[in-house]
């Protein structure tokens, strides 16, 4: 480890001091928690790293935050790393994100929740290489009978890619006589996002002080709660994760009614 990621670690056990370590109601946690991972590329800028130490700084994040929501019983954890619209970023970045996620995928026994988690990418596939989309199915494969959380990585995944790949297979339903055109309502169309089996999400957790949801979970969204944090992800602690959730507890989710 260099002197700069190593100030960069205690920065983190410092973020972590003085984060406020805040009580949740351990029978009302949310079932399904979004995550917008950004922010690597600021905290890489600030400490004179690369953005891909920001980014393998961030993967490390990942692997704690799993951890923790296993630990207290989230169910389902989508997390968003890396856009539809990424692809718009220098090839070497591109790259190098998409070598780290390889290589966690490979490390998958020490690191992603090891112990019981489901692994699971949402997004299209088509554009990624055929040594991770291997990578992927094996992952998958190897982790579809766990018992424990849904970790739902979505990759190359845009929320409008995501309604219209879903209206293209509706239409395709109807021209086979599967369906007819009234019958496709909002559970239909729900079944055929890639979350199709996991419940609606609760919370949206967006680090970083962005305060928009950059095409994530557009469908999925709709009666979700919100939390933002300045906090860049690579220093994103679970005691955040608990203000979130602490936050989210207080929420009245009315749901259109009263
Ligand atoms: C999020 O961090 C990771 C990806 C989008 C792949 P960013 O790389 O967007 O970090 P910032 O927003 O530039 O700080
Ligand atoms: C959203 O972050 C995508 C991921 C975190 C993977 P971006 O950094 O791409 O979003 P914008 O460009 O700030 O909206
Ligand atoms: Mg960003």
């Amino acid at each position: 480890m260099s002197l700069k990621e190593s100030l960069g670690t205690i920065y983190k056990k410092l973020v972590e001091l003085v984060t406020p370590d805040v009580k949740i109601d351990m029978d009302n946690i949310p079932k399904h928690i979004g995550i917008i991972m950004d922010g690597n590329g600021r905290w890489a800028k600030r400490r004179g790293l690369k953005r891909s130490d920001g980014h393998r700084a961030g993967a490390k994040t990942l692997e704690d935050i799993t951890d923790y929501c296993s630990k207290i019983g989230v169910k389902f954890l989508t997390v968003y790393a890396f856009s539809t619209e990424n692809w718009k970023r220098d090839k070497a970045e591109v790259d190098a994100i998409m070598e780290l996620i390889y290589e966690y995928m490979s490390n998958m026994e020490n690191l992603i929740g090891g112990k019981d988690c489901r692994i699971r990418v949402i997004g299209d596939r088509s554009r990624l290489s055929d040594k991770l989309n291997a990578k992927i199915l094996e992952v998958e494969d190897y982790t579809k009978d766990r018992t424990g959380p849904t970790l739902n990585i979505a990759l190359n995944y845009g929320g409008r890619d995501e309604i219209l790949r879903a209206a293209r297979l509706a239409a395709q339903a109807v021209s086979e006589g599967k369906i007819t055109a009234d019958g496709i309502d909002e559970k239909y169309m729900s079944s055929l996002m890639y979350t199709g089996d996991n419940p609606e999400v609760d919370l949206i957790i967006r680090p970083s002080g962005e305060k928009r949801l950059s095409n994530f979970l557009l469908w999925q969204c709709a009666y979700s709660e919100f939390w933002f944090s300045n906090t860049c992800w690579p220093d994103f602690t679970p005691k955040h994760m608990k203000i979130a959730i602490a936050e989210y507890q207080k929420r009245n989710r009315r749901f259109g009614g009263v």
